[in-house]
């Protein structure tokens, strides 16, 4: 296969594979089972079966679900169309702010139109519950790819944060903060584009906070993997470069098979907290010695503790990865194939 592109992922890296196929991981110590079907039963009451109507359109399969709600592949019944519908769930509604703020979101990304941001299309209710429509897109989000396929070559490492950059820059502008960057909101479709996902979404979940959920393990403030050490003490506060310190913690992922401080001696929240606050960025190249000193200098300045240390903007990010989005021969011989 040629990949004349260099700004985009290969192929082979994210077409899914046939459903039901057992992948072992790279280490050969998992089975992973990829259940590409529908999902017959769910727990909770956010679960529908397949081909249930939800308002205007037909739920056709479970996609996934996260902190914030459930996602299904659906049809908008009068227009025919493929699309994601993400069905919230009802306790992140219940503050009286948050409905208001989930609109004013909805509005400002509903504006959005950028080549690396899957497009929402509806935002609204449907007997109570809350929903987003949106895009659908085919592919694989990163976390699923790297979980069943193995950490990326650097070369699709550094096309996959770029995009996620420009993505970043054009969010950024239009005054949104993302504030949940992590591997899973990045979706790699069958073409080699990467596109974020869940933008305006995190907000939902302040209320619903971190210190009310730090004993509900999984619940909805998402992974605290990702989190940059200034939105551990005010998630309200942050801005862009919170998102920036998440991009780089998404690339040690993308390289190294799991976040920085994604290890044994850092499990519980409170080592967690402790870990982003206060201690040095894990050596990028002690985990994976073929990624180049420039690009393991840019994850250094992402992980920078103070906003103001790393990268100024998402543009700038973009602009730094650029030379590491060319196609190079693999010096270690790992990660997937460019
Ligand atoms: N627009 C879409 N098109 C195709 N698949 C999608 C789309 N949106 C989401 N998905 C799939 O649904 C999965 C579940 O998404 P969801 O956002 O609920 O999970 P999450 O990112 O792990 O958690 P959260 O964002 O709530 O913290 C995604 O990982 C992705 O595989
Ligand atoms: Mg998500």
């Amino acid at each position: 296969m040629s990949h004349a592109d260099p700004h985009r992922l290969a192929m082979d890296e994210i077409t899914p594979p046939p459903a039901s196929t057992v992948v072992v991981d790279r280490a050969g110590e998992t089975d992973v089972q990829l259940i590409a079907g529908p999902v017959s039963t769910g727990q909770g009451p956010f679960c529908f079966l397949p081909g249930a109507q939800f308002g205007s359109y037909r739920l056709l399969e479970k996609l996934g679900a996260g902190g914030m709600g459930t996602v299904y592949k659906a049809v908008h019944m009068k227009l025919g169309k493929l699309m994601a519908v993400k069905i919230l769930a009802a306790e992140h509604l219940q503050h009286p702010h948050a409905l208001a703020r989930f609109e004013r979101e909805m509005l400002a990304v509903g504006r959005l139109n950028h080549p690396h941001i899957v497009q929402a299309f509806d935002a609204g209710a449907f007997q109570g519950t809350h929903y987003l429509a949106m895009e659908y897109v085919e592919g694989m989000d990163l976390h699923r790819l790297v979980r069943t396929r193995g950490p990326l070559s650097v070369t699709s490492a550094a096309r996959a944060v770029r995009h996620a950059a420009l993505a970043l820059d054009a969010a950024h502008r239009s005054g949104l903060v993302h504030r949940d960057i992590k591997p899973s909101n990045l979706l790699a479709d069958t073409t080699g584009k990467v596109r974020l996902l869940d933008l305006g979404l995190a907000r939902l979940g302040d209320e619903t906070s971190l210190l009310t959920n730090l004993t509900a393990a999984g619940s909805c403030f998402g992974t605290p993997d990702y989190m940059a050490p200034e939105q551990w003490d005010d998630s309200h506060a942050v801005d862009g470069r919170a998102d920036l310190y998440a991009l780089g913690c998404t690339l040690h992922f993308l390289l190294a098979g799991h976040a920085p401080f994604e290890t044994d001696s850092h499990k519980t929240m409170i080592r967690k907290l402790a870990a982003h606050v206060s201690m040095p960025a894990p050596d990028l190249q002690a985990s994976r010695p073929s990624v180049p000193a420039g690009l393991a200098a840019i994850y250094s300045q992402l992980l920078a503790k103070r906003p103001a240390d790393r990268l100024p903007n998402a543009a700038a990010l973009a602009e730094a990865l650029l030379p590491f989005t060319r196609r190079v021969a693999a010096a270690d011989g790992s990660g997937q194939r460019l």
